[in-house]
């Protein structure tokens, strides 16, 4: 047996492939950035073929870093963008449009016009989700009414529908597979989450034929092999779990109560809530954390659209610094209880307004007003939004984590994770791999290996690097999200 696997992250803005040894150890990787496509307002859509240029090119690129050769491998995990929605022909493996990304917004009618005839309550009871272009199900409604020939088509079978997971392991194994795993299928609000199958009154109120669907298996599972063309031998694909449950998994997170918070793009809080699904009165989303062994794990969800993508914002879009990591010291210029408040909806606002039509502002402005004051309003704006869904979870399942677990692109910053451990007015947890995400396929990948035992002894490779501990006054704590809690009022368009 071999002492290496190769997880996959096809994330929102680049793939990255990540070889891990059994102590959960990155031995090396490869990434690579795609183009992002917006060919109409609030549209978000990628191509196919970059998405799986890029994962090839990754996983090429982290085989060589690493020294090794595929044969050297014990298998494959895979971990993705979840709800992007893919449509392709099953005879050509030709998508018959690009990916329609997470973020886009185009079913917002639709939506709206379910969510007047009053669908929503029952499509919570069953998916956990709520009635929001977020999801699935209205992109792949959109793709089968505007691609000539489409819904018919599917009808017949001959076209296939996949969340990114689905396309990867479908192109990897040439076809031979076509599955999803329950935390993915558990986005697309096509899949009842106490079933654990795909929903039959769900799939007759979006109109999407039953012949698209992918299998639905355990997240760590037999998903068949990657064939020996892409990367030079026969690897098994043994985990499969959608990004933000990943890191749930390589954060350790094995407990009732136990939670992570992922700053990337956007940010995703998610609190393991154990072998039940509990339903959520703040609009938060009840969903699969992971399947083992046909067991369900359930987790709640707070959803934040914006989150990096904001850092990525006021460097490329106002150009008001050149690099990510000048934010640190940017914002710590700033004297505390500034007025500024960015409110980043640009795409809408996710978890716990949902209001698809809000447009983002910077409010607070006065004379002395600078790049560090807005920069730093971009950093805090995250932590605030952090604290919008703390506090419907404390609500929800009385049981908001003690301790927060935290990971993404943006939490080297120390400024921004002290600020965090400030506005909760609870312990920040950094660990020492930043990369759970892929981390997280890798233990789902060798659960199914023998490598682990069980998740128990996973949780013991998980090591803390820093811990941010609170300090800030309550006081101040307080008038500073007042500040926010007025400042998002000012630009949501439904009360
Ligand atoms: O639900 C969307 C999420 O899976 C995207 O994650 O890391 O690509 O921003 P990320």
């Amino acid at each position: 047996m071999a002492n290496y696997l190769l997880a996959i992250d096809q994330g929102t803005t680049s793939s990255r492939a990540i070889v891990f040894d059994r102590q959960g150890r990155s031995v090396a990787s490869g990434q690579q950035e795609f183009a992002q496509c917006f060919p109409a307002d609030g549209w978000v859509e990628h191509q196919p073929e970059a998405i799986w240029e890029s994962v090839l090119s990754s996983c090429r690129q982290a085989l060589e870093n690493a020294g090794l050769d595929a044969a050297q491998l014990d298998g494959v995990g895979i971990t993705n963008q979840r709800e992007t929605t893919l449509l392709w022909d099953r005879a050509t493996g030709e998508t018959l449009y690009p990916a329609i990304v997470w973020q886009d917004r185009r079913t917002i009618e639709h939506c709206q016009a379910l969510k007047e005839a009053g669908h929503e309550p029952m499509l919570q009871s069953r998916t956990g989700l709520l009635l929001d272009p977020y999801f699935s199900a209205t992109k792949l409604a959109w793709l089968l009414d505007n691609i000539e020939g489409a819904r018919e088509r599917a009808e017949k079978g001959e076209l296939a529908f996949g969340t990114v997971d689905t396309f990867l392991i479908w192109r990897l194994t040439h076809g031979r597979v076509h599955a999803t795993d329950a935390t993915n299928a558990s986005r697309t609000a096509l899949f009842n989450i106490y079933h654990q199958d795909w929903d039959e009154e769900l799939l007759a109120l979006f109109d999407i034929p039953a012949a698209l669907l992918p299998q639905v298996r355990d997240s760590s599972d037999d998903f068949g092999k990657v064939d020996a063309a892409w990367l030079g031998a026969e690897l098994p694909i043994s985990g499969v779990a959608g990004d933000q449950q990943a890191a749930l998994i390589g954060q350790a997170c094995f407990t009732p109560g136990m939670g992570k918070s992922t700053y990337g793009t956007g940010c995703f809080m998610i609190v393991n809530t154990g072998d039940a699904p509990s339903l959520s009165r703040n609009r938060l989303l009840t969903t699969v954390a992971y399947r083992l062994n046909g067991r369900p794990t359930y987790a709640m969800e707070g959803s934040i659209f914006v989150a990096g993508a904001t850092v990525q914002w006021l460097r490329d879009g106002l150009k008001l610094f050149a690099n990510a990591a000048e934010t640190e010291a940017l914002a710590a210029e700033t004297r505390s209880g500034h007025s500024v408040y960015l409110v980043p909806a640009f795409t809408g606002l996710g978890a716990p307004h949902w209001d698809p039509k809000a447009r983002g502002a910077i409010l607070g402005l006065t004379r002395d007003t600078g790049i560090a004051e807005i920069v730093a309003a971009g950093l805090q704006a995250v932590c605030y939004q952090t604290r919008d869904l703390q506090a419907c979870m404390n609500d929800d399942i009385q049981a908001t984590p003690g301790v927060l677990r935290v990971d993404g692109g943006m939490v080297s910053n120390n400024w921004l994770m002290q600020f965090l451990a400030d506005m909760l007015d609870v312990d920040v947890d950094r660990p020492n791999i930043l990369e759970t995400t892929a981390l997280g396929a890798a233990y789902l990948a060798g659960l199914r290996l023998g490598w682990y035992r069980d998740l128990e002894e996973i949780s013991r490779l998980w090591q803390c690097e820093r811990r941010f501990t609170p300090q800030m006054p309550a006081q101040e704590r307080d008038a500073l999200y007042r500040g926010w809690r007025e400042a998002v009022s000012r630009v949501r368009t439904t009360p």
